[in-house]
């Protein structure tokens, strides 16, 4: 009898060992379908994130969660330490986000409003005194990519886009000429990408790719006005 008991444990405890471990196969195997393929590991952080389309329209960001992406922004190094900066955060469902979503291009249009968040990302190019900034746009990138990291350790996906009108956002938003806008982010927890139409979700189960490094080197030619002294 105790034996039976214990036969029954050991058995149970191995089917959901077992079912564990199928879980957990298949969730790096759905993890992994569009990871990035590297000549060499890079941090799993790098390698997993993607841009999807499918978002759970059901996730909300909560203020813990969306703060830890703009303190991941806020870290970000900048030249000067000038932190040019700057987001425009609205949720799904507030009249602001219905604001930028109508500037978004229709293409974006047709799948970004199910994420839970859509931000302005601006910089400042100029300073007060009009002077330019010019590694705003640079350092700017740098706070994206960032808090794009940061919201891929904690479970959620970013999709940046740069089809948007500008102009509307400008005018809609009262953003002064120190402001550049420069991406809208759809931010969020990634679906499966079902309802999605065609060619969306074509492209969501689509592998990515990238240019192999070696297409990225520029040749190393020592020419006589820089030789060193
Ligand atoms: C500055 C910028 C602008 C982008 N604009 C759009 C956009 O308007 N619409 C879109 O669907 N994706 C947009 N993307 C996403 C890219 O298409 C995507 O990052 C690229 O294809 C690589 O795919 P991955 O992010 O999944 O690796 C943009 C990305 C960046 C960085």
């Amino acid at each position: 009898m105790y034996v039976d008991r214990l036969m029954t444990r050991h058995l149970s405890t191995k089917a959901a060992s077992a079912k564990v471990a199928s879980i957990t196969a298949a969730s790096i195997t759905a993890a992994s379908a569009k990871a990035a393929s590297t000549t060499v590991p890079v941090h799993p952080l790098l390698a997993e994130r993607w841009s999807p389309r499918g978002f759970d329209q059901e996730h909300e960001l909560g203020e813990q969660a969306l703060t830890a992406l703009l303190e991941a922004a806020r870290w970000a190094p900048s030249a000067q330490n000038s932190q040019p900066w700057r987001f425009l955060v609205t949720r799904r469902g507030e009249q602001a986000h219905g604001q930028l979503f109508g500037a978004l291009a229709g293409g974006n249009q047709a799948w970004a409003g199910a994420a839970s968040a859509l931000i302005l990302v601006a910089a400042r190019t100029a300073g007060d005194d009009g002077s330019a900034q010019p590694w705003a746009l640079y350092d700017t990138g740098q706070a994206v990519a960032a808090l794009v990291t940061q919201a891929q350790a904690d479970a959620l996906s970013v999709h940046q886009m740069g089809g948007f009108d500008t102009a509307a956002v400008r005018a809609g938003f009262g953003l002064d000429d120190t402001l550049t806008p420069v991406v809208i982010l759809a931010v969020g927890r990634r679906d499966s990408g079902a309802d999605l139409p065609e060619p969306l979700a074509a492209r969501e189960a689509a592998p990515r790719t990238r240019q192999p490094v070696g297409d990225l080197l520029l040749p190393v030619r020592l020419e006589p006005g820089l030789a060193a002294a």
